[in-house]
């Protein structure tokens, strides 16, 4: 008997404390707010996370929310920049759901109290690369994600039929026969688990960037929501579109913090070590190109000149300005020495998107019955080979009101004896640390900006060989399940990579370094694909 089962049969499920309620939402993000919100109109709604709820890649959005709300702007515009950002892998139809409804929620979200700003009492709209018009909302200048989080927080702890519960860990969805029933818990505080029955769970779990050494993204950014889809059976689709955001802080000692793409957009520059403004020779739209242009531009401006880093240069553009829109990046810097109205700001890319994930259709629904999925953990075809600048609020906050929104059959009870896969035991052989630091060099040097088949392969074989032992491992605590999840997200991601023989948007081959036109369909990968 394979070691993941013993738990059950020694223990038995029935001594796991149950909770039972209509919609189970997992996460504390745009998505799993606005899933929750919505499904508390109908029912009884779980929220939970696996930390502070103010913890997730939300809070950290810097740029904005894109919506077609200014007077020059229209939905036809939102929508064509979108697909021509895509590299010719977007749902149109889902693109049209997310701009079209998109600017009823981004009006609620206004309503509900998020304070976006303004100028003479009107929304002041940024600009960020690809968009043809200013059409980002923002707060408190550049700090968006947090004005937002904080304020449907409020909202949530509100509304009555919300129960919150942080610091719950989700190890594994409840599913049997291809139906989802809920989901097992790790209670962080106190190292016991919970069993949560749901007619509706909704995963809204976030991103994958903690795999990659370099990242944009918090620590929470682990990838479990696709590790806990995937192990439950559902597709995973376009998993080798992660995209790079052109310009993180490039300091020893400091951490890759975002300097957002609005400062390009209000003006900034990146220059090279001597000075020169190198970006108009590669693409006509210099600075403002899409974000998968400026970051290949960057790496190969590094390797001819052989530096480690680019900078951006705010110096031309009005002082007051520069310390009114970036409050948050101005003192970050500071924190380092670097006066951005000054001292041009040393930067370089790093991981900061998954363009990939669960599947979904146009509703949110996986491909596993009462399982829905929204904001970055999902797939819904909105963002193509390479997602346009402050698309990501706006898809999370759309597809997760209809996550929430949907009607769910009811499953019946989970039939007990049906939880058979990673119960966790004891494990204390492996040294996670070292795992997580191996895992990370690993993806950098061989899922990075450029890929070929040689590396490519050589990590779909050395993960293989890792999860052999990896995920035979019974831990009990949240770091060893929490560096599984990024063994096998890693691994999807490698595998996809893999197989795109094509370079196309975020995914670039130097061996395959032209557009495929055979190509030009999605890539998906399910257990059986990663199953021996
Ligand atoms: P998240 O906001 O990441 O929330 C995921 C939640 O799930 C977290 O609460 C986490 O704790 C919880 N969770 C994860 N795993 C588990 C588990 N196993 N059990 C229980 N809970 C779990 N996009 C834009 O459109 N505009 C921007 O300006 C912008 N700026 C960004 C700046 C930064 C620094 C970063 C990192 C991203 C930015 N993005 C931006 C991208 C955008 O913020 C994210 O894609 C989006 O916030 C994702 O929302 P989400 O609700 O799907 O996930
Ligand atoms: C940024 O502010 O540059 C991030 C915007 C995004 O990821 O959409």
């Amino acid at each position: 008997m394979p070691m993941q089962e013993r738990y059950l049969v020694e223990e038995g499920l029935s001594t796991v404390p149950l909770i039972n309620t209509r919609c189970l939402v997992i996460g504390s993000g745009i998505a799993g707010l606005s899933a929750a919100m919505a499904a508390a109109k109908k029912g009884p709604v779980l929220f939970a996370s696996k930390g502070d709820f103010m913890e997730s890649n939300t809070t950290y959005a810097q740029g904005g929310i894109a919506a077609a709300l200014a007077d020059d702007d229209s939905i036809e515009l939102h929508i064509q920049d979108t697909l021509a950002a895509g590299g010719g892998l977007c749902d149109e139809e889902a693109v049209r759901l997310m701009v079209e409804e998109g600017k009823e929620r981004c009006r609620e979200l206004i309503d509900m109290g998020v304070h976006f700003d303004r100028t003479d009492g009107k929304i002041a709209f940024t600009r960020e690369g690809a968009h043809s018009r200013r059409r980002i909302l923002h707060a408190d200048g550049d700090a968006t994600g947090r004005a937002i989080t904080s304020t449907m927080l409020e909202v949530a702890r509100r509304t009555p039929n919300i129960h919150l519960l942080d610091n719950h860990f989700a190890i594994d969805l409840l599913h049997e026969g291809g139906v989802c029933h809920g989901a097992l818990f790790l209670d962080t505080c106190y190292g016991r688990f919970i069993r949560v029955e749901a007619e509706l769970t909704v995963v809204a779990t976030g991103g994958v960037g903690q795999v990659f050494r370099e990242t944009t993204n918090p620590a929470i950014a682990t990838g479990d929501g696709y590790a806990l889809c995937f192990r439950a059976g559902a597709l995973l689709k376009d998993m080798e579109f992660v995209q790079f955001h052109p310009t993180t802080l490039y300091l020893a000692g400091a951490p890759r913090f975002l300097i957002s793409e609005a400062v390009r957009g209000e003006g900034a520059y990146l220059i090279n070590q001597t000075g020169e403004r190198f970006m108009p020779r590669y693409s006509e739209k210099a600075e403002l190109s899409p974000r998968d242009v400026v970051s290949q531009s960057i790496f190969k401006e590094l390797n001819a000149t052989g530096d480690t880093c680019v900078y951006l240069d705010l110096r031309h553009i009005d002082a007051g300005l520069v310390a009114k829109r970036f409050p948050t990046i101005g003192s970050v810097c500071a924190d380092y020495g670097i006066d951005i109205r000054r001292d041009p700001i040393p930067v370089r890319p790093a991981v900061h998107y998954m363009m990939g994930g669960v599947s979904t259709d146009h509703d949110a629904s996986t491909t596993i019955k009462n399982l829905y999925a929204a904001g970055e953990v999902a797939f819904t075809g909105v963002h193509g080979a390479n997602r346009l600048a402050s698309n990501s609020l706006l898809e999370a906050l759309v597809f997760g009101h209809r996550a929430g929104s949907a009607e769910p059959e009811n499953p019946g009870p989970f039939p007990p004896g049906s939880l058979r896969k990673r119960l966790p035991f004891k494990g204390a052989r492996l040294d996670i640390e070292d795992l997580s630091r191996s895992l990370k060099a690993l993806t950098w040097r061989n899922l990075g900006v450029f890929r070929n088949a040689i590396r490519l392969t050589e990590t779909v074989e050395t993960l293989k060989a890792w999860s052999r032992y990896v995920l035979a491992e019974q831990f009990h605590m949240r770091p060893g399940f929490e560096v599984q999840n990024m063994l096998t997200a890693a691994q999807v991601i490698a595998v996809s990579a893999l197989a795109r023989t094509e370079s196309r948007g975020a995914h670039q081959r130097v061996d395959y370094p032209s557009r495929d036109p055979s190509w030009a369909r999605h890539s998906s990968v399910s257990i059986e694909d990663l199953d021996e």
